[in-house]
């Protein structure tokens, strides 16, 4: 109703202005009219006086005229008559004939259609008419009528005139009140459908109920789509991405929402090493990644402490800020028992999904003991959420494949917070993933997202795949979003990558001065050529397939046996579980086995450190080799590979990259192999070390130009990006619904 005044009043308001101006015009029209009338009867009583006239020709008899002139002022409109004779200066005229009338001065009266005169009793209309009454003889004619009944017109006419615009106006206010609300439910119905991306022509009928706005709400869901994706990917290649535009796109898109980081992996280790605390930052791509971003956004992140000195570092509210030499965000450490971290942790996420994930030919663990844990750790870190949230509505950025739970357990407490959760780890196809028994409630789980992101395409079809398969779930293919329970989850691709340029402290060493230093600090030939491995000791890395390709080069190429040697880097991980502990023997053993065969001739032929290297280290490492082999058997994306490029300004060095990364979709110039293939990597790895310098320039140019420009900052970027747009596109179907509510106690109140 409130909607429909909003018409009817400017409606009414500009027909009362009209009405307005036309009334002295219907006016002014009805007085030329009448007095146009008047004269014309003043000429016709002149025509019919002439007669009788004429007869007393010679002699005028003042009776017979009188009687004549009363005769015809009965006419209620004839006020008065007379009669100036030649030149007589005394008029024959009824009683009724005004005294400022004279026949001496009738010139005055005597303009074309009359004269109005104001008389006793009101306004009189004087026309004067030359009669001739005989050869020699005339006269003039005065005619006065009475024009009180112009005025009765006029008032009658003004009455009309107002009946006809009062009518005017209720026919118009209905039919615009009948059209308005038509039109209004019907495109507020179609808008809303567009805001929420529902088919409104994959289901005729569903959404829209007006016929004729199908058509339209095609093309402007066309329209909508196409100015979104322009926008973004203008907006996105135009932006120049670094924290500064990361800054940016937080105040100006999300209004300065607080960001909450949420993971298994704290970015800051404190530890015990005797009296000293040290602190660590962990071998971990999540970290890489995830860190420049929370320097640049402030905000807290929520994550397991696990270092041996965690608690003693905390303040009361178990936070502490880091970095430690210069804090820039809170860390908010949670605390779990042994038994917790075993079943959450070591079982559930990693011998039960990690495997899953990971087609690596490790068999997946599910214990319903491990479950219960990984719930209540989850909840955990939901309450945690809850608890440092400042807002109702705070952007949370959750990770990873052990934090399922939390998205839709945060749903429940924030419902306007946005959830951006990112999967780390590849998704695997509907079949592999059938195998987890509590299946649906991780896909539920994940569900409660806002965004749910993946490394590439593949993982995000296979995603929807299994939604489809297993949940009751509305899937929008096209779109890649997914409806529970009315509320939608973005599917989205957002290739994580790492900061650039990469920290400054980190390539403070010339390249030449890594070279050397790191063939002195392994004992090398100066001239020795190296390759390098960075990685967890984890068996989905594949590092046994990478020393067997090694030794397949010295069979094949037996000349770079002695002028060849392949450092691996390995952090310890998960050293608890069975697997690990097991493959963490075999790659020991392998590398003893094949520098038994080929590490006599003056150099190793593989150096193998399991032990945490700060970044630094591996950075100097990086710039001293001449490839990096990275081999992965499965892999989301591979940040060492991107830091490898990073670290090569000097444009030399060759990266031999596995086909099963999600980083070699991105990265093309890299050699790309099969794993499993040993003479395929053999033959890589001397192809590699026979490379013109000129080649691998090429080719690192083009990898570091890629990696410059999609760096960590345009990831979180795009995913803080579709997060505003979508808490646009919300807020205008709540304000749209918000106006249907509104009409509708309009209309109870009618
Ligand atoms: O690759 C998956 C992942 O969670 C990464 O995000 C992270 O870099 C790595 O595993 C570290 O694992 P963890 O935290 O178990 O040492």
């Amino acid at each position: 109703m409130r909607l429909s005044l909003r018409f009817v009043i400017p409606l009414l308001i500009t027909l009362g202005i009209l009405a307005y101006a036309v009334v002295p015009l219907v006016d002014k029209l009805t007085l030329r009219w009448s007095m146009h009338d008047l004269d014309i009867r003043a000429t016709l009583i002149a025509n019919t006086i002439q007669e009788p006239l004429q007869d007393q020709a010679e002699s005028i008899q003042p009776k017979k005229l009188l009687s004549l002139f009363k005769r015809v002022t009965d006419d209620e409109r004839v006020y008065a008559l007379g009669y100036c004779a030649g030149n007589a200066a005394t008029m024959l005229a009824t009683p009724s004939m005004p005294k400022t009338i004279s026949c001496t001065d009738l010139d005055q009266f005597r303009t074309t259609g009359g004269t109005v005169l104001n008389g006793e009793r009101g306004l009189l209309h004087v026309a004067i008419r030359s009669l001739s009454t005989g050869i020699n003889s005339s006269g003039n004619l005065v005619l006065i009528h009475d024009m009180s009944f112009i005025e009765r017109r006029s008032a009658e006419s003004k009455i009309y005139v107002f009946y006809f615009f009062a009518g005017l106006a209720l026919i118009v206010s209905i039919l615009t009140v009948i059209i308005a609300q038509l039109s209004w439910r019907g495109w507020m119905q179609g808008i809303r459908s567009l805001m929420r991306g529902e088919g409104l022509l994959r289901q005729p009928g569903a959404s829209i109920h007006v016929p004729e706005l199908r058509p339209i709400a095609r093309d402007l869901q066309r329209l909508v789509a196409d100015l979104e994706s322009e926008h973004r990917s203008r907006d996105e290649s135009q932006i120049s991405w670094t924290p500064e535009s990361l800054r940016t796109i937080l105040h100006g898109e999300l209004s300065g929402k607080d960001v909450i980081v949420v993971s298994n992996r704290e970015p800051y280790i404190h530890q015990h090493t005797g009296a000293r605390i040290e602190v660590q930052r962990p071998a971990s791509g999540l970290v890489t990644a995830l860190e420049p971003i929370m320097r640049a956004c402030s905000g807290i992140w929520i994550a397991h402490g696990g270092g041996s000195a965690d608690r003693d570092t905390v303040d009361q509210h178990d936070r502490v800020a880091v970095p430690p030499d210069n804090p820039a965000y809170q860390l908010r450490r949670i605390w779990l028992t042994k038994e917790e971290e075993a079943g959450y942790y070591y079982g559930f996420a990693n011998e039960g999904l990690w495997p899953l994930c990971h087609i690596a030919h490790v068999r997946p663990t599910f214990r319903s003991s491990d479950w219960a844990h990984y719930v209540t750790v989850n909840q955990k870190f939901a309450d945690a959420v809850v608890k440092e949230a400042k807002t109702i509505d705070p952007v949370v950025l959750v990770q990873d494949y052990h934090l399922a739970l939390v998205p839709r357990m945060l749903r429940e407490k924030l419902p306007d917070a946005t959830i951006i959760t990112f999967w780390h780890i590849p998704w695997p196809n509907p079949e592999s993933f059938a195998i987890c028994p509590w299946r649906e409630e991780i896909v539920a789980g994940l569900l409660g997202s806002s965004i749910l992101g993946f490394h590439t395409q593949f993982h995000c079809n296979n995603f929807v795949d299994t939604v489809d398969r297993f949940m009751e779930a509305r899937v929008d293919r096209e779109a890649l979003g997914v409806t529970l329970g009315g509320k939608k989850t973005l599917i989205r691709r957002y290739p994580i990558s790492i900061d650039w340029p990469p920290e400054k402290a980190l390539m403070a060493k010339p390249a030449e001065q890594c070279r050397q230093d790191i063939r002195e600090q392994h004992s090398l030939p100066i001239n020795q050529f190296i390759g390098i491995g960075v990685d967890r000791l984890d068996y989905t890395k594949g590092i046994i397939e990478r020393f067997r390709a090694v030794e397949r080069l010295y069979e094949l190429k037996p000349e770079w046996i002695g002028r060849f040697t392949f450092i691996q880097i390995a952090a310890p991980t998960r050293s608890s579980i069975f697997e690990y502990k097991s493959h963490e023997e075999l790659v020991i053993q392998t590398a003893a086995q094949i520098n038994e065969r080929f590490g006599g001739h003056g150099a190793p032929a593989i150096i193998l450190k399991v032990e945490h290297h700060e970044p630094w280290q591996v950075y100097e490492h990086y710039r001293a080799a001449e490839l990096c082999f990275v081999s992965s058997l499965h892999d989301g994306m591979n940040l060492v590979a991107k830091e490898f490029v990073a670290a090569r300004e000097d444009q030399r060095g060759v990266l031999v990259l596995s086909q099963f990364t999600g980083a070699a979709r991105e990265l093309p110039e890299a050699l790309t192999v099969n794993p499993y293939d040993a003479d395929q990597c053999a033959a890589a790895l001397h192809v590699a070390l026979t490379m013109p310098l000129t080649e691998q320039r090429d080719r690192m140019r083009l990898m570091r130009g890629l990696v410059s420009e999609f760096n960590v900052y345009r990831w979180a970027g795009r995913m803080l990006l579709d997060a505003a747009t979508m808490r646009r596109r919300i807020h205008l179907v709540e304000k749209s619904e918000s106006l249907t509510i509104s009409k509708g106690v309009g209309r109870s109140n009618d």
